[in-house]
């Protein structure tokens, strides 16, 4: 009875159970990611395991719904991307340390999970510079070049506010500090081409229109794009760039993760422990990172082959907790210099 009354807590239409029997339990998650983007990995686990999954999807407002709900919220897992969520997770107090689970922290590198237990990465994203193939020679890059005079009203860019921009400019705020930070950001807005608009994918539009020759773009929208069927236009965007990796010859390009978290108040925690446990598996990781075009965490799980054609990833080892340190601050200097006012005339 009281599972029921968490489930109806939980608003039961949202909630996309698999069709297994459910006599080894359940689990709850609660994602920030879409439902098809995760269900074969779930469909594996249910299948190994016997226990089913119920995926509550959300768009916004996932730590207010946990705390709303309270002592009988019925999440267990919590799905979502970026070290903005993850924090927000933390900082919210929603939900608890894993610290005890050897197999999940001995495969999760410490610079992509919680020191204190509280959230684990589980695949990473480069964010990475799309290039023209017909317009741009060369093949190196560094995000410090960016601010050049000699890419002036070259680069196109989504809103500077954009959590994904906002997480690599708490990276250059990290290595380089807040001043330089200013300076570069200044460089780097009056090189665009527009004012920031529109998301990743749609930059890569932009190139093939020729309106900028590269952009900033999340590594796995090349995947997507490539392979998208429903919107075939979408391909001939990613054939028009190429993927080039920041800082190779450096510090390395700088990721973000998407990852997972146990729920506060997990009612089926035992439950919860075994779902994390094989998303942190070899199995899980290869799954995940081949349906998501992501770099799967663990050594030894490989992403897929349209990834692995981007070329190498050499990740920027800060530790994502260091960077969302900086998050605050990037997000004034975005301000400060009238970043998405675009190009000053
Ligand atoms: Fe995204």
């Amino acid at each position: 009875m009281k599972k029921l009354t968490r489930i109806a807590l939980a608003g039961a239409l949202a909630l996309m159970s698999s069709t297994v029997a459910h006599a080894a339990g359940e689990v709850n998650i609660y994602s920030y990611r879409q439902p098809e983007l995760i269900k074969p990995l779930l469909d594996r686990f249910t299948k190994e395991t016997g226990i089913a999954t119920n995926v509550l999807f959300l768009d916004k407002g996932l730590v207010e719904r946990i705390k709303a709900e309270g002592v009988n919220s019925p999440a267990d897992v919590i799905l979502t991307i970026d070290i903005q969520r993850l924090t927000e997770a933390k900082d919210g107090g929603v939900v608890q340390p894993v610290k005890d689970n050897a197999l999940i922290n001995k495969d999760i590198p410490a610079s992509l999970r919680d020191a204190d237990g509280e959230w684990f990465g589980l695949t990473t994203r480069g964010r990475v510079v799309y290039a023209s193939k017909d317009r741009v020679a060369q093949s190196e890059i560094t995000y410090e070049e960016l601010a050049d005079p000699k890419w002036k009203g070259k680069i196109c860019i989504r809103d500077g506010q954009h959590a994904y921009n906002i997480a690599l400019f708490a990276s250059m705020i990290a290595h380089h500090g807040a001043d330089y930070t200013q300076t570069w950001l200044t460089g780097l807005k009056n090189n665009l081409a527009r004012k920031p608009d529109g998301n990743d994918r749609s930059q890569a539009k932009s190139i093939m229109a020729g309106e900028c020759d590269i952009s900033l773009g999340n590594t796995y929208y090349v995947g997507l794009m490539m392979t998208n069927d429903k919107a075939p236009e979408e391909k001939e965007w990613a054939k028009s760039i190429k993927v080039l990796f920041p800082n190779v010859k450096d510090r390395g390009t700088h990721v973000n993760v998407s990852g997972m978290a146990l729920a506060k108040n997990s009612p089926n925690k035992a439950n919860a422990l075994k779902l994390m446990e094989f998303l942190a598996s070899v199995e899980g990781q290869k799954i995940y990172a081949e349906q998501v075009f992501e770099y799967p965490v663990m050594t030894g799980a490989e992403p897929s082959a349209i990834v692995k054609s981007f070329g190498t990833i050499k990740p920027d080892t800060i530790a994502l907790t260091e960077i969302a340190k900086h998050r605050k601050q990037a997000s004034e200097l975005v301000d400060k210099v009238g970043f998405n006012e675009g190009p000053s005339k």
